[in-house]
């Protein structure tokens, strides 16, 4: 008997490349089921899962896997598996960086750009018909992004690509990661880059270290009329902290790409402050990304089940 290798597949991805899969036994999760629980029935005897960012692996799912060799998320990010746990027991992890570091980068440039310039709101503005007064000299004066100051925490792809863009607008650049990097930005300290900067952009990794990084304490040291850009993850600020600094105007405003909770509630404060842009994680959401992220995830997923060298790989963890 010929034994076929069978694939999991939580969500339909952009493009053929499912379709593409000749010689296993590809299982797409149907739309009606919870995709928990759906894992959980299917994956006992799954030799490789293709997955999203909304599905958490952790140590009860991995422990009911028992032939997979491959979790192959469909994102960058991978702090939705238990990667030390799934490496522990021999699965290879994968992912799909680079190929949405530009599509990224757009999107917290174009967020910081935004809210400086008060984008949203103007917008309203003229939808809610209270465009009154028409044009006048202190009317919506929003604070410049050409020439200020830039300070990228975490300077990896995507820290360096937003340099790239900020360069062109003139920005002085000044970041703070765990090393220093060759790039064409000063080094400084935490508190020297929140005491400098006119925006604050978020570029870090989520991990146990940067678990709410952004506290009150960090907000009170920037300068009262900064803005804070996230397009990370939710969970390196802590979005209470962040709504009171908001709240007792320590900082001008914020632009944020992801929530400690997604999907963001309406209720939430933050989406009834005018100071605030918040859009729904759609970082790397353009139709050419998407379609690079499924090419690199399908073919990492049956590279590893084929005995081939993946694109990408997570191969340990800190
Ligand atoms: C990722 O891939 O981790 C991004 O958050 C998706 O936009």
């Amino acid at each position: 008997m010929i034994y076929v290798k069978k694939i999991l597949v939580t969500h339909k991805l952009p493009g053929n490349y499912l379709n593409e899969i000749k010689n296993y036994e590809v299982k797409i999760r149907p739309e009606n089921e919870n995709s928990e629980k759906w894992l959980l029935n299917n994956i006992k005897d799954a030799n490789g899962i293709l997955i999203t960012l909304t599905d958490k692996i952790d140590r009860e799912i991995l422990n009911y896997a028992e032939n997979l060799e491959v979790i192959s998320t469909y994102s960058v990010g991978y702090d939705h598996i238990d990667v030390k746990y799934a490496l522990s027991k021999g699965i290879r992890v994968t992912n799909t960086p680079e190929v949405l570091t530009d599509s990224t980068a757009d999107m917290i440039f174009g967020l910081m750009i935004a809210i400086a310039r008060r984008v949203v709101e103007g917008d309203k503005l003229i939808r809610n018909n209270k465009w009154e007064a028409g044009w006048y000299p202190q009317f919506m004066l929003g604070t410049d992004v050409s020439g200020a100051t830039l300070g990228i925490i975490g300077m990896g792809r995507i820290g360096r690509a937003m340099l790239q863009r900020a360069h062109g607008f003139n920005m002085k650049c000044i970041y703070y990661s765990k090393h220093r990097h060759d790039v064409d930005a000063e080094y400084v300290s935490l508190d020297e880059l929140l005491q400098k900067s006119d925006y604050v952009a978020l570029c870090m990794d989520y991990n146990k270290e940067t678990h709410h990084f952004m506290d009150y304490d960090k907000f009170l040291k920037m300068k009262k009329s900064a803005f804070i850009i996230n397009g990370t993850r939710g969970k390196v600020i802590n979005e209470n902290d962040l709504i009171k600094a908001l709240d007792n105007k320590i900082i001008k405003g914020a632009a944020l790409d992801v929530f400690e909770s997604e999907p963001l509630n309406s209720e939430n404060p933050l989406t009834k402050m005018d100071n605030v842009i918040v859009t729904p994680h759609l970082g790397s959401a353009t139709v050419e990304t998407r379609d690079k992220m499924a090419y690199v995830a399908v073919k990492n997923l049956i590279n590893i089940l084929s005995g081939v060298e993946p694109i990408y790989e997570i191969k340990n963890i800190s």
